[in-house]
């Protein structure tokens, strides 16, 4: 069954939405080369609670930790640890949060310091993919149209989609129906409705699509050992055009030079 969320619940989401965009924010502003992924974890614990919200992460399965970090080969749910940030590094950040019931879900990568050209267009094409797809996010579309854009996007530039994960509804839980897959496999598909509220989450590969997951029991990587990017949004679709829950302005790099 899948919930459709009332204008009230609407307006909690959007806070939920709009907390989760922020520590995700002050989490890429605070990265650097030589920080360990724990530490990282730890700052955005704090974020969190500044905030007045919960990891809706930590516990979910027994996860270990407030947010997801997974570095170049990793592709998602990476675990926080005695990993250092290398400059060059692309690294994928998942944030949740749960605030008066509700969660905000996305995801961003980004360089640490900088990264290879090869990289950056993966993380370019990635996040093209997740609006191609958010575009489709509309009433009478299905959920198939979203995951075609986004395999349509992925594919015309060589890279591949991961099939082991994908997107998911979101609300008063963290995975709720429908899925939204960022491949097509000609299932029936459900049709979108004013009120439903999606993350949409394009996982993608440079190399192979396989991946498989660590002896953490969370951490998947690529199986090729290829770099990885992830970019996700819980997105409200609406009676027109979709509407991004946890939309961010993105505040100027500090290092730039006036
Ligand atoms: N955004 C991810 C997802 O939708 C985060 C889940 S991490 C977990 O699956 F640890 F909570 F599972
Ligand atoms: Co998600």
């Amino acid at each position: 069954m899948i919930v459709l969320k009332t204008k009230r619940e609407i307006d909690v989401m959007r806070v939920a939405c709009d907390i989760a965009s922020a520590v995700l924010q002050e989490v890429v502003e605070y990265i650097r080369p030589g920080m360990t992924t724990k530490q990282i974890d730890e700052f955005a614990a704090q974020q969190i609670k500044k905030m007045g919200a919960k990891s809706a992460f930590l516990g979910y399965k027994g996860y270990p930790c407030h947010i997801c970090i997974s570095v170049n080969e990793e592709v998602v749910h990476g675990v926080a640890g005695s990993r250092r940030l290398e400059f060059g590094d692309i690294v994928s950040l998942d944030v949740g949060v749960v605030y008066r019931g509700f969660i905000g879900d996305l995801a961003r990568t980004v360089a640490v310091g900088g990264c290879s050209l090869a990289a950056q267009h993966l993380m370019d094409v990635t996040e093209q993919a997740l609006y191609e797809g958010i575009a489709q996010a509309r009433p009478g579309n299905r959920v198939a149209d979203i995951s075609r854009a986004i395999q349509t996007c992925v594919e015309r530039h060589g890279f591949n989609v991961v099939r082991e994960f994908v997107g998911h509804g979101v609300g008063r839980a963290m995975h709720e129906e429908p899925q939204v897959p960022n491949f097509v496999d000609g299932k029936p598909s459900p049709r979108l409705r004013p009120g439903m509220t999606l993350a949409i989450e394009p996982m993608v590969t440079a190399g192979q699509p396989a991946v498989k997951v660590l002896n953490d029991g969370w951490t998947v990587v690529t199986r090729d050992g290829s770099l990885s990017a992830h970019f996700e949004h819980t997105v409200l679709v609406t009676d027109g055009e979709p509407e991004i829950l946890t939309w961010h302005e993105r505040t100027p790099s500090k290092l730039k030079v006036s």
